[in-house]
């Protein structure tokens, strides 16, 4: 079979971007601990504030096992709480949703990172290794305040 020597250059290079697309995606999964949400649980968007899933909105749970759950409810544009106090180095678990329309949770300079569909809860735990303030921002077009829709997470020396 006869392939043109510039198809050959193509056909290389397109497997070699390929390679580095697939490396990279699996070096920042095991190095940074990413992952793909895989948590589905549904909510009605028009109960959550009488939903006893989020009835600690603001004050984090400790669980049995040690990990803190923390929840918060997206709506346009804010988080509820917009603040949490959370201690570092401890397993802490997030329960997100929205009450209106699909929001984004980002955590800056973290892993945490998810959207928030209505009826749907988001979940997903992380720990924070080091003290300080972290910026909670909406990374999901939602509506004429999304650049304005902010929190922040402050997370605290453990005791
Ligand atoms: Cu909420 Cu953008």
């Amino acid at each position: 079979m006869n392939i043109d020597f510039y198809e050959r250059i193509w056909m290389w290079a397109a497997g070699v971007i390929i390679a580095l697309f697939v490396t990279v995606i699996g070096v920042s999964a095991v190095a940074y601990g990413l992952h793909p949400p895989s948590h589905v649980e549904t909510i009605d968007p028009s109960k959550i504030f009488t939903d006893p899933r989020f009835s600690k909105l603001g004050e984090p749970v400790v669980m049995p096992d040690g990990t803190i759950e923390v929840q918060m409810v997206a709506v346009m544009f804010a988080f509820a709480p917009s603040e949490v106090r959370v201690p570092a180095g401890r397993r802490i678990r997030f329960r997100l949703t929205s009450a209106d329309v699909t929001h984004g949770f980002l955590i800056s300079g973290t892993n945490a990172n998810t959207m928030l569909v209505p009826g749907y809860i988001s979940q997903f735990t992380t720990v924070f290794t080091r003290t300080g303030d972290y910026l909670i921002v909406c990374h999901e077009f939602c509506g004429n305040g999304h650049d304005a829709m902010s929190g922040r997470i402050i997370v605290e020396d453990a005791k």
